[in-house]
């Protein structure tokens, strides 16, 4: 719940989801994020570094609770280990009311299909839902080998081997099209996509022109280590450096500031330049 007095982003008051999400062949994507204010998603340390405060995992519930699918890159998946939950009752028990499944599906990205079938990601919330895999034809190959029974039951030929976890593992080709991916996505009735990083992540979706709307959460802590992920990486964004996002709106959660911006939208011209 968000505490009394504090502001929430949205066009409706107290909501953090989306208003406007103009139908289409393709997911609305929504990338979710909270970085530091010098621009890093985690630091270097073992235990992950929390830059959100408790309205701000309130509001990311939120956001979950919304979607219909949250995808996370294999990197997060590895580090983080997290579940991916609406954690909500209440959010929950609407979901189930409108006849949606409790938990949205889970989604995740590899090239080199190099996953634990022990993370959390495959065995909470994934009733009657089984994670989703995209992937390379050769990371496709490694992940079944991961996620199938233990070594000494591989004497079965493979297409008799069952995974061990559940998963849907689906090869896109030699190299990972985030288009095919969006497109396979929608063949599965999945209409909403919330995408949680981590960076490599983010940073495919917006270079590839994907991303319908970024809530970027700033965490008033300076990380300053050039080793640690950050929100984004080098890439040749649409429209270049001078391209200005819309910026949708402001809200402030405690110490933290919520941005929300439109990436494909342009409304604000290009400042004039003032000297002087
Ligand atoms: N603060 C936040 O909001 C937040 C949220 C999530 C994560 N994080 C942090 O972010 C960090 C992880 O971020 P990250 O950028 O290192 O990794 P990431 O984006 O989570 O995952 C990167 C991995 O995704 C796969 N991948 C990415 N692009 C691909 C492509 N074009 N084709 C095929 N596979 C592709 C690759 O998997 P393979 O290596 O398996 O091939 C790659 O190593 C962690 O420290 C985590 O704590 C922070």
């Amino acid at each position: 719940m968000v505490a009394a007095g504090e502001n929430r982003p949205g066009g409706t008051a107290g909501s953090a989801v989306p208003v406007d999400t103009p139908g289409g062949p393709r997911p609305f994507v929504l990338l979710s994020v909270a970085a530091s204010v010098d621009g890093y998603i985690d630091d270097t340390a073992d235990d992950r570094l929390l830059l959100s405060n408790e309205a701000d995992f309130d509001r990311v519930d939120e956001l979950r609770a919304w979607s219909d699918a949250i995808l996370v890159g294999a990197e997060t998946v590895r580090r983080d280990n997290p579940r991916l939950l609406v954690k909500d009752d209440e959010r929950r028990r609407a979901r189930v009311a409108a006849g949606k499944p409790e938990f949205p599906r889970k989604v995740t990205v590899t090239a080199r299909g190099d996953l634990d079938p022990a993370a959390r990601f495959w065995h909470d919330g994934t009733a009657g839902q089984p994670p989703l895999v995209y992937t390379t034809e050769s990371g496709a190959r490694r992940l079944a080998e991961r996620l199938t029974a233990p070594a000494q039951e591989r004497l079965i030929p493979p297409a008799e081997q069952r995974l061990t976890v559940p998963a849907e593992i689906v090869a896109l080709g030699a190299e990972l099209d985030f288009g095919a991916l969006l497109d396979d996505l929608a063949a599965r009735g999945i209409s909403r996509l919330m995408v949680e990083g981590g960076g490599r992540i983010h940073t495919a979706f917006l270079a590839g022109g994907l991303a319908d709307e970024i809530h970027l959460a700033l965490g008033p802590t300076l990380v300053g280590d050039p080793e640690a992920p950050r929100f984004l990486y080098p890439a040749a964004f649409p429209g270049g450096s001078t391209h200005r996002m819309s910026l949708l709106g402001v809200a402030q959660l405690g110490d933290m500031a919520v941005l929300r911006y439109r990436p494909q939208e342009a409304r604000c011209p290009n400042p004039t330049t003032t000297t002087g």
